[in-house]
Order: structure tokens, then C-alpha cells, then sequence
């Protein structure tokens, strides 16, 4: 019975999402103005934790701490599209990344950086007006900080870049085979992340 007692202590004092230190952590981290990368980040998160092992630590890019950054064996940002790109905030967010890395000299010349994945995914008003650049803007940015770029694999649904969803005109808000998809996406990179960092 105590120890019962002693488990639901711990997990009533634990903030949801946070990692336990013995168990590799993926930062989901996304910038959203009106809450679609929100919705697209939380599936992504979903389908992190059915990864045995893997842990998902979701937070809005403002509020990651460097520790969680530092800690982290996966990275994935989310962005809204903003005129054919990733969004500002989104690019302040890259930056942090590189200068926590290198100001734990995890990074720069003479530095051996640690095994990290990293992942991109986008929401775009327009099927076609830029999620690809952004995605392939912000995983660029994280191959030049020497992480190890893992993609989607929804031909169907333009997610071979990572997860994404159209979010007006025709295809207004997040369709369910979009989540889907975006937690399908989480699944896969939670899970080579582990193949990667073990
Ligand atoms: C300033 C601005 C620029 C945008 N530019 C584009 C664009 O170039 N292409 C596109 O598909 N959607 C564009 N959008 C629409 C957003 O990408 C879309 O609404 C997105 O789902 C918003 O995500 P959020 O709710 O997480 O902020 C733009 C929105 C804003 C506010």
C-alpha cells in the first residue's frame, strides 16, 4: 500500500510534460499566434509519448528553459507559415538553440556536439504557399547546428518534411486525418530519435 501511496504523491506533484532525467526527453516546442500549430504540436506530443522509453516535453517556444533545450535528446519546432516562411518568432526560437548550444560549448570550433534529432512541422493558411520552405528552412537551420534531421513519411499528405496542415480556404481549422498524421509523425521520431541516442 505505501508504495501506492508514494507513486501518486510524485505524479500529482509533477507538472505534465516534464521529463524525468532517466528517460530521453523530445522538445516539442512551436510558436502559434491563433492556435493551430498549437493543436498540430499537441498531436505531435501524443504520439511522442506512445513511444515506449520517450518522453514528450511540449511547450510554446517562449517558455522552454535552456535546460530543457540542453537536455533534450530530440528537437521539434513548429511554425505557422508567415509570408512563405517560418515565422519570426520561430526564427528567434533557432537562434536561442545555436546560442545555448554554444555557450555550453556544445557547439563551435573544437566542440564535439551531442547526438540530437531534430524535426520540423507547419501550419499554412494555402496548400501550396511555403509550408515546404518553412520546413525546410527550419531544418536547415538544425543541420547546421550538426543535428541528425528526421522527416515524416505521409507522401499523401505533404508530411515527407514532417507533419503539416492546411488551415483555410478549402480546408479550414485541422482535419482529423491531419492530427492523425501529426501524431504518426511524433511515433516515428520519437522512435529513430531512441534508435539514434542509445
Ligand atoms: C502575417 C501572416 C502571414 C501569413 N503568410 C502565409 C503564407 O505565406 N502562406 C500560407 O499558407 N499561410 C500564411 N498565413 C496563414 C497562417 O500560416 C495560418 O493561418 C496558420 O495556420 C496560423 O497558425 P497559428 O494559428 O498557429 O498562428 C499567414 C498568416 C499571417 C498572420
Amino acid at each position: 500500500m505505501k508504495p501506492c501511496v508514494l507513486v501518486l504523491a510524485f505524479a500529482a506533484a509533477s507538472p505534465p510534460h516534464l521529463a524525468r532525467s532517466d528517460e530521453p526527453s523530445i522538445l516539442v516546442a512551436y510558436d502559434s499566434r491563433t492556435g493551430h500549430t498549437e493543436k498540430l504540436a499537441r498531436a505531435i506530443a501524443e504520439g511522442v509519448d506512445q513511444v515506449e522509453g520517450a518522453i514528450a516535453v511540449l511547450r510554446r517556444r517562449e517558455e522552454v528553459e535552456d535546460d530543457e533545450i540542453l537536455s533534450s535528446s530530440g528537437i521539434l519546432l513548429g511554425s505557422p507559415v508567415h509570408w512563405a516562411s517560418l515565422s519570426a518568432e520561430s526564427k528567434v526560437f533557432l537562434e536561442r538553440v545555436g546560442k545555448v548550444l554554444v555557450e555550453a560549448k556544445e557547439l563551435g570550433p573544437g566542440t564535439t556536439p551531442r547526438t540530437r534529432a531534430a524535426g520540423a512541422f507547419v501550419t499554412g493558411g494555402a496548400v501550396s504557399s511555403g509550408k515546404e520552405l518553412a520546413r525546410l528552412s527550419i531544418l536547415a537551420a538544425f543541420l547546421n547546428m550538426r543535428f541528425v534531421v528526421i522527416g515524416g513519411e505521409e507522401a499523401d499528405g505533404f508530411g515527407t518534411l514532417g507533419a503539416q496542415a492546411t488551415t483555410a480556404g478549402s480546408d479550414p481549422g485541422l482535419s482529423e486525418a491531419e492530427l492523425e498524421e501529426a501524431r504518426r509523425f511524433g511515433k516515428r521520431f520519437a522512435s529513430m530519435t531512441l534508435a539514434l541516442v542509445r
